[in-house]
Formats: structure tokens, C-alpha cells, sequence
């Protein structure tokens, strides 16, 4: 399946309350796949330099909250067999009223079916360099623990 089919697929599929919200989809004039999902106000590296330019950071309280949405996300990502593989602040979203915080961006995700042998597969990873684990940049693999890597290097 190419990677097109493959995000249009996992948004299809996707249905949790941390997970961005798929409203269908339509081709443009030019025959370009255009995906419609729910409007969001702002990415969470957006929010973060905000937060950098008034001198303040986050208080604890507020990354544990941000933080457990995303952790809801991924886990439900990783129980329906979706590995992101590129999480990170500029692909997660915030709604400044509802306080609610989505992950996005299946541009480089992937479904497996149970037991799929290609879950391990070596040097299949692509990723953002500064959220990528070390087996996937040293092309051994990626997993979901991938996705966890990527956890902790936003909490960090
Ligand atoms: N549902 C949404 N609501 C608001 N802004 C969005 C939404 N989806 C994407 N964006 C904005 O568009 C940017 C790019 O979208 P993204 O899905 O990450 O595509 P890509 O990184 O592959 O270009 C995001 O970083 C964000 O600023
Ligand atoms: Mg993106």
C-alpha cells in the first residue's frame, strides 16, 4: 500500500479523543488526495514557544497534563496495531479552549496486522532525527518502542 492509502487508511481507522479527528476526503482539480480533519488551534511546539518567549515554562501541573493526552494517544495508536513513528511537538495538537491535545500526522505511520513480521524489519524507519531512537537511526528496526522513544524525548 502506498503511503498515501496507508495515512488515509490509519485516519479511517483511528477513533479515540487524543487522536485527531478524520472528516473525510476529497481530490482536488488536480487529482491531489486533500484529507479533512478537525480544526485545531495550534501545534504543541507552537505552544511551547509561546510559553519561551514570556520567560515562563511550563508548570509541572500543565506537562502532566498535555503529557497524559498524549500518552492516551499513542497507547491507543499502539493497541490498534499503528506505530506513528514520527511523533513529536510539531505534530501534535492543542485546542486552546477545549485545553484537548491531539496527535497527527500519519504522513509516515504504519499498520501492521497482528504478527506481521515486517513490525522488525531493518532500516524501514523514517523519522525526524531529534525524536528518532537509536535502533531506528542506526537502521536496526523500529517497533512500537519507537513510539515511546519519542514520548520521552518530549518530556524531556
Ligand atoms: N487539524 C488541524 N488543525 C489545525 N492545524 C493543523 C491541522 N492539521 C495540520 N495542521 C497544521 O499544518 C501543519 C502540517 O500538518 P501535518 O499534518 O503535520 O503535515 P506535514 O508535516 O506532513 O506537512 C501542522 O504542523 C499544523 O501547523
Ligand atoms: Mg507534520
Amino acid at each position: 500500500m502506498d503511503r498515501i492509502a496507508q495515512e488515509l487508511k490509519i485516519h479511517q481507522l483511528a477513533n479515540h479523543k487524543n487522536v485527531i479527528q478524520y472528516k473525510g476526503h476529497f481530490f482536488d482539480t488536480e487529482g491531489n488526495l486533500c484529507i479533512k480533519l478537525e480544526k485545531m488551534t495550534k501545534t504543541l511546539e507552537t505552544r511551547i514557544g509561546e510559553e519561551a518567549k514570556t520567560g515562563e515554562h511550563f508548570p509541572e501541573w500543565k506537562l502532566w497534563f498535555y503529557f497524559i493526552q498524549l500518552v492516551r494517544g499513542v497507547y491507543y495508536l499502539n493497541m490498534a496495531n499503528i506505530i506513528h513513528m514520527d511523533i513529536k511537538a510539531d505534530n501534535i495538537l492543542i485546542n486552546d479552549k477545549t485545553k484537548e491535545l491531539k496527535l497527527s500526522d500519519f504522513g509516515t505511520s504504519k499498520k501492521f496486522e497482528e504478527g506481521d513480521p515486517s513490525i522488525c524489519l531493518p532500516g524501514t524507519g523514517l523519522a525526524t532525527p531529534l525524536t528518532a531512537s537509536p535502533e531506528m537511526l542506526s537502521g536496526k528496526g523500529f517497533g512500537r518502542r519507537n513510539d515511546t522513544w519519542a514520548l520521552g524525548c518530549i518530556l524531556y
